[in-house]
């Protein structure tokens, strides 16, 4: 590593001469000068990390040079070093942006410490910044792809949300919808963005380590808390907290969130006096609260108090339209990351994203694409890597009699029924409905709704009711199969027929 460069002003001779021995001997590369002059110069072709300032000199003011080299470098460290007598003039350049400074006379213990720590300081902040900026980046608008109508509104309600510093705002939305990204994008949008963002999924903590997770605990709050510990409200002061799947909080940490909310304080545990809280609450779920509420799982109160700024991020199959710009995006988006260079989505593949349903919304899109993208050998997306579910719609356009298997319906006609195995059976058997249907459309029409229906109710009573078997006799995932029976209405029922 470069040593780091520090460049000590001070008209004192025996004061430069010390100091440069004695960071030189701490591992700094260090320049000295004698008067504002010389500073001058040797700040221009030297360009230190560190500045040690001596107020007094002979030709210039320290404040005046703390300026001037503040101006030129804004990331640069100055230490002022001052008389006690110039206790004044040491506020003033706190003040105009000097990091610390050192009385005279010093010691040189104090002189090695401010110097590390100083720039320790510097290190630091500088890291906090530049993950500031990259989070922003990452949770930026433009990282929310969509140009959908659907969308369309959801990008205005996030510039409403963020602007007005509503105390609370829902977002409502199947898994995978991007819930958390337009939090975080409410967020990063919103004048709060330079506080924290603090997140918790109410779903993945135990009950008894919510209240403690969200509020803190005094010390001696029980049994193991030897130190108090804040919490995330307290963590997040200023800014916001998320509350992902709102919907599995145990009633009685809504009652507590729900005075949060109206009263902007908390309690810790173990504590007795309330603390003030200026956060905003982003709550989510996936979950129909409505119907909680009608459950007795989840309070109406606490619903109606979050339901005012909502958020309503429709389901992928919903927003089909969606589907080119967030391929194309993931594309890019993972060439970046690994380094890859594909070029596109084959036009293929693309017609079997805009027909599959995407149960798993954007974040099975990004995960396929992801995959495909790990296998892909070509330039462009193709089919070749993409799970049967999705495959299978390609089929459809062209289909091959190898790797179609037929199914029975009690409403469908198999054209080649019986006589899978002999491929001139079907064709000779009906010329007309073309060989490449493996089932006849009835000349009255028929509901595809009812069809997938009955095959998927029959595949389950073939399993009694083993999803994973029956999913995977259909060729689809049980998220999937699991997706299509509620929307039947089939999820917890078990057929009474054999
Ligand atoms: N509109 C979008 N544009 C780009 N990426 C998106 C979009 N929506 C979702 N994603 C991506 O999809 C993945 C899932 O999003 P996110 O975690 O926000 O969903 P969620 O609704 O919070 O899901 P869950 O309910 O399962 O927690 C993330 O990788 C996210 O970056
Ligand atoms: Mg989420």
């Amino acid at each position: 590593m470069s040593r780091q460069r520090i460049l000590v002003v001070d008209d004192e001779k025996l004061v430069c001469w010390t100091l440069e021995k004695l960071l030189t001997e701490e591992g700094y590369h260090v320049k000295t000068a004698g008067t504002g002059e010389e500073a001058r110069e040797i700040f221009n072709t030297f360009a230190p990390k560190m500045v040690l300032l001596d107020i007094r000199l002979p030709d210039a003011n320290g404040i005046d040079l703390l300026e001037e080299f503040k101006e030129r470098d804004e990331d640069l460290v100055v230490v002022m070093i001052t008389a006690y007598a110039d206790a004044d003039s040491a506020v003033k350049a706190l003040r105009l942006g000097a990091d610390d400074y050192i009385g005279k006379p010093f010691n040189l213990d104090t002189i090695k410490h401010v110097v590390e720590k100083t720039l320790e300081k510097k290190r630091l902040r500088d890291e906090v910044n530049y993950l500031r900026r990259e989070f922003k980046r990452k949770y930026d608008f433009d990282n929310l792809v969509g140009n959908s109508l659907a969308m369309i509104q959801v990008f205005k309600m996030i510039k409403v949300c963020a602007e007005t510093d509503a105390p609370t705002v829902l977002i409502l939305g199947e898994s995978g919808t991007g819930k958390e990204l337009v939090a975080r994008s409410i967020h990063f949008h919103s004048p709060r963005k330079d506080a924290p963002f603090m997140e918790i999924n109410c779903a993945a903590i135990p009950e008894n380590l919510l209240e403690n997770e969200l509020f803190g605990h005094e010390k001696g709050a029980f049994t193991d808390a030897s130190k108090a510990h804040k919490g995330i409200f307290a963590a997040a002061e200023g800014g916001t907290v998320f509350l992902d799947e709102i919907g599995d909080m145990p009633l009685s940490m809504q009652a507590k969130i729900l005075k949060v909310i109206d009263n902007k304080r908390y309690r810790r545990l173990g504590g007795v006096r309330d603390i003030e809280a200026n956060v905003r609450i982003i709550a989510a779920t996936n979950q129909n609260l409505p119907e909680l509420v009608n459950e007795g799982k989840f309070r109406g109160d606490l619903f109606f108090r979050l339901n005012v700024m909502t958020i309503h991020l429709p389901p992928l199959r919903e927003r089909k339209e969606d589907i080119p710009a967030l391929v194309r995006y993931f594309i890019k988006r993972f060439n970046e990351e690994y380094g890859m260079n594909v070029k596109d989505v084959s036009k293929e593949a693309l017609d079997c994203f805009m027909k599959y349903d995407w149960p798993g919304n954007v974040r099975e899109l990004r995960n396929t694409v992801e995959r495909a993208m790990m296998f892909e050998q070509g330039e462009y997306l193709s089919i070749s890597h993409l799970s049967p579910e999705i495959k299978r719609f390609a089929e459809d356009i062209s289909p091959s009699p190898q790797t179609e298997e037929p199914v029975a319906t009690k409403t469908l006609t198999r054209v080649d029924q019986g006589e899978k195995h002999s491929p001139q059976g079907p064709r000779k058997r009906d010329e007309s409905a073309g060989m490449k249907y493996t089932f006849l459309l009835p000349e009255e029409g028929i509901s595809l709704e009812d069809v997938e229906r009955q095959l998927i109710e029959q595949a389950l009573d073939r399993f009694d009711w083993n999803q994973t078997k029956a999913a995977s006799c259909l060729g689809l995932t049980r998220d999937t199969l699991r997706y299509r029976m509620k929307k039947f209405g089939l999820l917890g029922k078990k057929a009474t027929s054999p």
